[in-house]
């Protein structure tokens, strides 16, 4: 893969040697995540932040990554602050915004409207979430992040059995990390939810045609190799209305005893975030925050090596960043 000047809109561009050389520059991104060296390689440089859907981590570790390269962070948040909301085109949008930034993130509401807004571009666009459908850097750091724990635990990707629990439907993480998954060998999927937020049967193709195994499960009963537990929130703001998505928050809680019930004690817990923390959606209790195999404020950690990776790779500087050392 090619990724200087390219957008990175999903993850379907990605072949494992190209996910192993965005690896190899993240884990080359620790030091300076960390403050003990610092990097200009981005001086001058601006980075166009647009978030038209909330966002916590995915826009604030954007603009910290592109920061801590050394360059500058426009951003416009919210749908009704832009001038979308006067009627203006995606394409109208982008070509105007790409004259004053080197790079932009997008998140927005609607799949498929980073790769159209990308048409408009003339700088690369990274896509931080595009409705249902993909959410591609987050996939990256997540895959990133299984890396890390399995190596912890002596083992690899290869082989890995996950177990996916929630909004499978809506959940676009589940999406795009599926979908990257399918480029490793023998991931056996167990997929755990209420058959209305399934999989979709596109996601379970794809891990058919890679030679994969699932099962499929409606309730969160026996137990559970599994390496990993992703556990994820139901997606209300994808439904039709309050009172359908309630139907399903709580559905699926994750607690310190429903995880010693189910899984084995090295399985390790990751969740994309926000979880929800309202007592009658709370799919990922507290009482797990001093469990040593949560994993999930390592993925956000991670999530800043991996962006700024993506930038150094997709602005061509990845060899002379320390170069740029100050
Ligand atoms: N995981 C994730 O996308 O979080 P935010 O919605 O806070 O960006």
């Amino acid at each position: 893969m090619k990724f200087e000047g390219s957008h990175i809109l999903s993850v379907n561009q990605f072949d494992r040697d190209s996910i192993e050389h965005v690896f190899h520059v993240a884990n080359q991104m620790a030091p300076y995540a960390k403050r003990q060296k610092r990097t200009t390689v981005l001086d001058g440089a601006i980075l166009g932040n647009l978030f038209f859907e909330p966002s916590t981590r995915t826009r604030v570790s954007f603009g910290t990554a592109f920061n801590l390269l050394g360059g500058e962070v426009r951003e416009t948040t919210g749908m009704s602050n832009s001038a979308l909301a006067k009627g203006e085109s995606l394409y109208d949008t982008a070509r105007v915004l790409s004259g004053y930034s080197d790079i932009i993130t997008m998140r927005h509401p609607d799949s498929g409207s980073v790769a159209e807004f990308a048409l408009g571009s003339r700088v690369p666009v990274i896509n931080g979430g595009d409705g249902a459908n993909e959410h591609p850097t987050q996939a990256l750091l997540d895959l990133y992040t299984i890396q890390k724990e399995l190596q912890y635990h002596g083992g690899n990707i290869d082989g890995l059995h996950i177990a996916m629990i929630g909004d499978l439907k809506y959940g676009r993480t589940v999406h795009s990390l599926s979908k990257l998954l399918c480029l490793f060998k023998n991931v056996r999927f167990t997929l755990i939810s209420p058959k209305e937020l399934a999989m979709p049967d596109a996601i379970l193709s794809s891990i058919e045609n890679a030679g994969h195994s699932y099962t499929i499960s409606e309730t969160l009963e026996g137990n559970f190799d599994a390496d990993i537990c992703y556990q994820t929130r139901v997606q209300e703001e994808r439904f039709g209305s309050q009172e359908e998505a309630n139907l399903y928050r709580g559905k699926f809680r994750l607690n310190q005893q429903i995880y010693t019930k189910h899984f084995q004690s090295k399985t390790v817990i990751m969740h994309p975030l926000p979880r929800d923390s309202r007592v009658e959606a709370n799919e990922l209790d507290n009482d797990l925050n001093m469990n040593p195999n949560l994993a999930i404020f390592r993925q956000t950690d991670n999530g800043v090596l991996v962006r700024m990776a993506l930038f150094a790779l997709t602005l061509g500087v990845e060899s002379i960043i320390s170069k740029f050392d100050k």
